[in-house]
């Protein structure tokens, strides 16, 4: 039965009802003065609660409930003062049991009696309701809503497990889980943000509440979601779609973008714990070159430094620390150092302890003494994130190694993690100290601070290097984070392990990432605990191709997991998947400036293109067979197999009729009769199944080993001739804010099928910024005529190829038109 539509029915019946009510001016019963209409939402009381709805936007409203007199500060780590600041035009709706109002997509009641709330769309769909009254007790509180049995959940940043969050619990508490497993929880980030689909619908909700918190999805009770926390203020946010796209988008207006990276963390990165001499750096590198994968980053995991203290740099075994960088630039490679948050308490002859004790920067227990705790430094001590001055000064420390001429940073252990400490993190006796524009001037306990501590850690590097140098876009790679981290820092999921089950867990994990605000993220390739088999590295590094992030990383002790390890053949497969991710690059790229301005992932479960296509409109991807398979921005589908160390056939379902094969450009041969199409796979290591919808124009451009060399050659436009056809590309120096100043290059195409011709069309270039091509070279799937094609109105001989078409026009940038007949 369909349960879902069962509920909307209900309450639609329920809602005519009240409205009902609320026409025939039934308002007698509205003697005490229980709520107060604000300019944008509402205010109710119900004995000593009291709960405020405003809507900032016209699909985004924020709910807040107290006890007693004060509505607590309105002060936040994760929402933008500005989007907090917003207000929508609200018309109030009022009976003997409701109040509430209305904006131009929803409507929101709160019951007079209990105060609890129900969100509706304007047709009077039910997308959200309160299952009972809020419970407060002492500092805690918990809030449970109703689980329509058909309604899915999305999230909370990188917890394992399942994609759908549904009949899970999770528990929000930042921390280092080292070789953590499918049930391991909590992990490294808390974000505390859900998103719901039921039959089509999406809706968001974001508790900005910072400290230990709790998200129940009908575990501890069947069809109820229960969320809370410990302390802190009974605040969120209801950001509604219909579309998980529109989502998505509310969710970025409140929390902020993840800012256009550089092009070369869009690159293939490779890492390891340690490379542990210069030499080696160098020579990791110049393998690199010579059997020509391409790359674009290096690490410096913690042993280039001085008995592993963040900023400083062990001669002996980086004896020419400046030298090393300028050679590895020379071959375009960009270095990425490590850089952890605790600093090494010594006697002397450290100058981060030393400038840092003198500013009073390091955070201090109940008893006014400077904590301390191990971690790969020995006894270390931790800066004071949540004031500004502190951030001041550790930003200022990365001066040094940006004069250097280091590329970028990775803030980990930002928990923070502590050794032989019971919790593996700080002591909760910890006090902060909150000195924060936004923010009254006061102390917080660790517990408080604990789930904003690394993303607050990241921010301070992010600000920090924007300082020293601010035309040059930072990148930093954090650990932990919170809601809005995404504005500081990219991630990974920490430590991994080398097996076939964690690569499988990869795809759910950077799919919730990005729909919780992380839209630019990757797992360690290869997995980090243990050595990897040849197979297992060669599969992994063919699918993080068409991650976000593609970084090979392992740690101290395991095997060598460089492409080329495990034999020619091997290495082979491997470098072709990564050359076809530098062929990417420019559609890549241009995923990743559509994620900076919509907040829509690189990487995206299949329902958020897809919301539709379903027939009862359930998410694709919550079918055992689809979960494997994920979206590479809009146009890529990689379906790689369930059980990757299996070699048993088995079914890609594709959301649409009509797709085709990446690798040969053929139409897919569609196999089931009714219901989605569907396609038999025999896994062969050497091919990763990568499929293209019908109508996309993809940008591809000559290979080159860094994202510092210039294609040479023609850009190339695959056209999949099919519905909705379009296609873009965005460019721009990969580096700098040039873009904000107009230097950047926007072009978008379009194609048609009509009166039995094709036509393709290549936009007028926007923006200032000047192509590295000089010429296009369209290349048609699916579709083929004449070999004549007339470009803006000339006759030109077009090529027959095994798939299609092809013709090399030229581009100034002022568009132009194809017609083949
Ligand atoms: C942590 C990180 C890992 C890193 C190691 C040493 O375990 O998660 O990636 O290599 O510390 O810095």
């Amino acid at each position: 039965m369909n349960v879902c539509k069962a509920h909307q029915a209900m309450r639609k019946i329920a809602l005519a009802f009240l409205f009902f009510l609320l026409n025939i001016g039934f308002m007698g019963a509205m003697a005490g003065q229980d709520f107060r209409a604000l300019k944008n939402g509402v205010e109710v009381s119900s004995g000593a609660e009291t709960v405020r709805v405003v809507a900032l936007r016209d699909d985004v409203v924020r709910v807040r409930m107290w006890r007693g007199g004060e509505i607590p500060e309105d002060a936040s780590w994760a929402v933008l003062a500005e989007a907090r600041a917003g207000a929508a035009p609200t018309t109030a709706v009022k009976s003997a049991e409701f109040a509430g109002f209305e904006t131009a997509k929803l409507r929101v009641l709160i019951r007079r009696s209990d105060l609890r709330l129900t969100v509706m769309d304007r047709a009077g769909n039910v997308l959200q309701e309160d299952a009972r009254a809020v419970e407060m007790r002492g500092t805690e509180f918990r809030i449970a809503k109703v689980m329509p049995a058909e309604e899915h959940y999305f999230g909370l940043g990188d917890k394992a497990g399942p994609l759908d969050r549904r009949g899970q619990a999770f528990t929000l508490w930042n921390t280092d889980a080292y070789q953590w497993q499918e049930s391991t929880d909590p992990l490294y980030k808390s974000i505390p943000f859900y998103m719901s689909f039921c039959k089509g619908r999406a809706l968001g909700v974001l508790l900005d509440n910072t400290w230990r918190s709790q998200f129940d999805f009908g575990k501890a009770k069947a069809n109820t979601l229960e969320f809370g926390a410990a302390n802190g203020p009974l605040d969120y946010y209801v950001i509604y779609g219909p579309t998980p796209k529109e989502v998505l988008g509310g969710s970025r207006w409140l929390t902020g973008a993840t800012p256009l990276p550089p092009m070369w963390a869009l690159g293939y990165q490779q890492s390891r714990y340690s490379y542990m001499t210069e030499a080696r750096v160098l020579e990791v590198a110049a393998k690199l070159r010579a059997d020509r994968i391409p790359a674009d980053a290096i690490y410096l995991d913690i042993d280039y430094q001085v008995k592993n203290r963040p900023f400083t740099v062990d001669r002996e075994s980086f004896p020419d620390f400046a030298g090393m960088l300028k050679k590895l630039h020379g071959e375009g490679f960009h270095v990425v150092a490590i850089t952890d948050l605790h600093i090494a308490k010594v006697d002397a002859g450290y100058a981060p302890y030393e400038s840092g004790t003198a500013g009073d920067h390091f955070v201090r227990k109940e008893d006014g003494t400077v904590f301390w705790g191990k971690v790969w430094p020995g006894p270390s001590v931790f800066p004071d994130f949540t004031r500004q001055q502190t951030r001041d000064w550790w930003g200022g420390l990365y001066g040094e190694f940006e004069r250097a001429g280091l590329d970028g940073y990775w803030n980990d252990m930002n928990e923070p993690a502590v050794f032989e400490s019971p919790t593996t993190t700080m002591s909760e006796d910890v006090q902060h100290r909150i000195e924060e524009p936004g923010f009254a001037k006061r102390t917080a306990s660790h517990a408080e601070i604990h789930n904003v501590y690394g993303m607050e850690n990241s921010r301070a590097t992010y600000e920090g290097l924007l300082k020293i140098e601010p035309d040059v876009r930072p990148f930093v790679l954090t650990r932990a984070s919170f809601a809005g981290g995404q504005r500081y820092a990219v991630t990974w999921t920490g430590d991994n392990s080398s097996t076939w089950n964690h690569l499988r867990m990869t795809t759910p994990m950077l799919e919730n990432l990005g729909l919780s605000g992380f839209a630019l993220s990757g797992a360690d390739v290869g997995g980090y605990a243990g050595t990897p088999t040849a197979e297992l590295l060669t599969r992994w590094m063919e699918i993080a191709a068409f991650q976000p992030i593609d970084r090979d990383h392992t740690e101290k002790g395991s095997g060598d997991q460089e492409p080329w390890v495990g034999g020619a053949e091997q290495e082979a497969i491997r470098r072709r998947y990564i050359e076809e991710r530098y062929r990417l690059m420019a559609y890549l790229y241009t995923t990743a400036e559509e994620m900076t301005r919509t907040g829509v992932p690189m990487l995206r479960a299949l329902f958020v293109e897809f919301p539709d296509a379903a027939v009862d409109r359930h998410p694709l991807d919550v079918d055992r067979d689809i979960a494997p398979e994920f979206l590479m921005g809009p146009e890529l589908l990689i379906a790689p197999q369930p059980y990757g160390e299996k070699t048993d056939a088995y079914a890609v379902t594709l959301p649409t009729e009509g797709w085709y094969d990446y690798w040969t450009g053929q139409r897919v041969a569609r196999m089931a009769k009714a219901g989605l199409p569907t396609v038999m796979v025999t896994p062969e290591l050497a091919r990763l199944p990568v499929y293209v919808r019908p109508g996309a124009i993809v940008p591809m451009a000559p290979l080159v080993q860094s994202t510092e060399e210039r294609p040479v050659g023609p850009l190339t436009l695959r056209v999949y001739a099919g519905g909705d056809c379009r296609g873009s590309l965005y460019q721009d120096d990969g580096k700098s804010f040039g873009y904000r100043r107009g230097e950047y290059l926007r072009e978008e195409f379009g194609c048609e099928v009509k009166d039995g011709g094709l036509r393709v069309r290549i936009g007028a270039r926007e923006g200032k910024y000047a192509a590295w091509w000089k010429t296009v070279r369209v290349e048609v799937y699916g579709w083929s005529g004449a070999g004549r094609v007339m470009v803006d109105g000339k006759p030109t001989a077009s090529e027959k190829t095994e798939q299609g078409l092809a013709v090399t026009v030229a581009d100034e940038g002022k568009g132009t038109e194809l017609v083949w007949q």
